[in-house]
């Protein structure tokens, strides 16, 4: 899949891409089911919140050697539709996946993930440059009463805001100060609702303020979020790095599978 000229500009311009329904109906079926099967397990790399216990967070589907493996995430990550599209805005063909998430909210409890760049958490992993892209997949339909994302266009342009720790919810991470994320809001245009239909995805620079409110519906959030990195670009040695799960050191370039792998299973 070649990107036109014009979104190419317009991910500069934006900092973020929409693609309506990328992934077909079968393709959410199985990831979606997938996750139903991992969410069940006790494993590292799988966060819970609420009273009955059910995962909000999974990381690492992607790769064969741990207990929350897919091999439909492992399809997912390498194909022409994530990595390809990955490859054309950064520019780069050697790219490896810092890490590989599924954010479960839950219908009525889901709660908020504050403002913020999500480089503020991977320069502290020892990552130097702020080029970097994710590449969101919804499982369900993505609403606005539903708690979906939201961008806040040209804020990639901006630099870099101070973030602070935001221990207040069950995932942990760096956010971005009401005051500077209100002072940007004065001269950006209005945040954008990632809303869209099962299969559609959002793909955004690592510098882009994102954010999403609370899950009012009487459906769960279901999205992926893949985050692709330079090869060049890895961390530097730190002291007490975050786990494998979150901070990958498989800094192997990722080669691609075919476009229909999520449903043919053949990842030769
Ligand atoms: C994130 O930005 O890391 C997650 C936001 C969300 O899933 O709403
Ligand atoms: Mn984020």
């Amino acid at each position: 899949m070649i990107l036109t000229a014009e979104q190419y500009d317009a991910y500069i311009r934006d900092g973020f891409l929409v693609f309506p329904e990328l992934f077909d109906q079968a393709e959410v079926n199985i990831l979606r089911n997938e996750a139903d099967r991992l969410r069940q397990i006790d494993a590292e790399g799988i966060f819970r919140e609420g009273n009955d216990g059910m995962a909000k967070t999974m990381f690492r589907m992607h790769e064969p050697d741990g207990p929350t493996y897919s091999p439909a995430y492992r399809a997912l990550s390498r194909t022409p539709r994530s990595l390809g599209i990955a490859q054309q805005l950064l520019q780069d063909e050697n790219l490896y996946m810092h890490h590989c998430k599924l954010n479960m909210k839950p219908a009525i409890d889901g709660t908020v993930w504050h403002w913020h760049q999500d480089f503020g958490s991977w320069q502290r992993d020892g990552i130097r440059k702020p080029e970097m892209v994710t590449v969101m997949v919804m499982l369900d339909e993505a609403t606005e009463i539903g708690g979906c994302l939201y961008m806040l266009p040209g804020s990639h342009l901006k630099g870099r805001f101070d973030p602070y720790f935001e221990d207040s919810t069950v995932y942990k991470f760096y956010a971005t100060p009401s005051m500077m994320v209100k002072e940007q809001m004065k001269y950006l245009s209005d945040p954008v609702a990632i809303t869209g239909k099962p299969g559609t995805v959002a793909i955004f620079d690592c510098n882009t303020l994102h954010a999403s409110g609370h899950n009012l519906s009487a459906k769960d959030r279901w999205q992926i979020y893949l985050c692709y990195n330079r090869c060049t670009n890895h961390p530097i040695d730190i002291d007490d790095p975050r786990p494998d799960y979150v901070r990958s050191t498989n800094w192997e370039p990722m080669t691609f599978l075919n476009n229909d792998s999520i449903v043919t299973k053949d990842l030769s």
